[in-house]
């Protein structure tokens, strides 16, 4: 593939760093920035889906708290892994990838997600220690269904940058 795009600016000249050719000339480093990538949002995703099902009902048997305490701080460690192991894939290729629909429509994802995750925390969450029986209100149900559906459409964007 010709490298570099059209045209200079900013994705250009991060397509031609010093990073960007190093990923691109290196035999092991695509590979392995890749996998750190996968392993990143497997546990990011993974341990959000495991909250929000627990939030929705699924074993109630585990106080909300004490998931919350565990399963976030997980997920901030594989969001820790994922985001920057994305960039680097990024910056292999970054002129071509920016103009990728689906890697548009992840980042997007990604975007409301967040903004999702703030909305709950400074919400409904805010009361979780009033909730009857550990039982989550019509509020935080819908923001964790939410999340649910806007991770799994991240999952789906990213697997989709290579088909587009
Ligand atoms: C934080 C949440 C993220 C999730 C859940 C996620 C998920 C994914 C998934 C499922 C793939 C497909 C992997 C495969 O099947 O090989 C992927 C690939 C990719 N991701 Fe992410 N990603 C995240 C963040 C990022 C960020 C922040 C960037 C860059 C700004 C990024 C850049 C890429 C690129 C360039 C690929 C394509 C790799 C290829 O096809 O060779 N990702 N991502």
């Amino acid at each position: 593939m010709e490298h570099g795009g059209e045209g200079g600016g900013f994705l250009h000249a991060l397509e031609m760093s010093a990073v960007g050719e190093a990923m691109r000339q290196s035999l092991m480093l695509y590979p392995t920035v890749e996998t750190l990538h996968i392993m990143g949002f497997s546990i990011l995703v993974g341990s959000i889906v495991a909250f929000d099902l627990r939030v929705l009902g699924f074993g109630r048997g585990i106080p909300l708290e004490a998931a919350a305490r565990l399963l976030l701080r997980v997920a901030w460690l594989g969001f820790s892994i994922a985001v920057p192991m994305g960039l680097l894939l990024f910056v292999t290729e970054a002129t071509s990838i920016a103009e990728n629909p689906s890697f548009q429509v992840k980042m997007g994802l990604i975007v409301l997600a967040g903004l999702n995750m703030i909305l709950f925390h400074f919400g409904p969450w805010r009361s979780v220690s009033s909730w009857a029986n550990g039982v989550a209100p019509g509020a935080a149900r819908n923001g964790a269904l939410v999340s649910m559906g806007l991770w799994l459409g991240v999952l789906a964007g990213g697997r989709l940058i290579a088909y587009f």
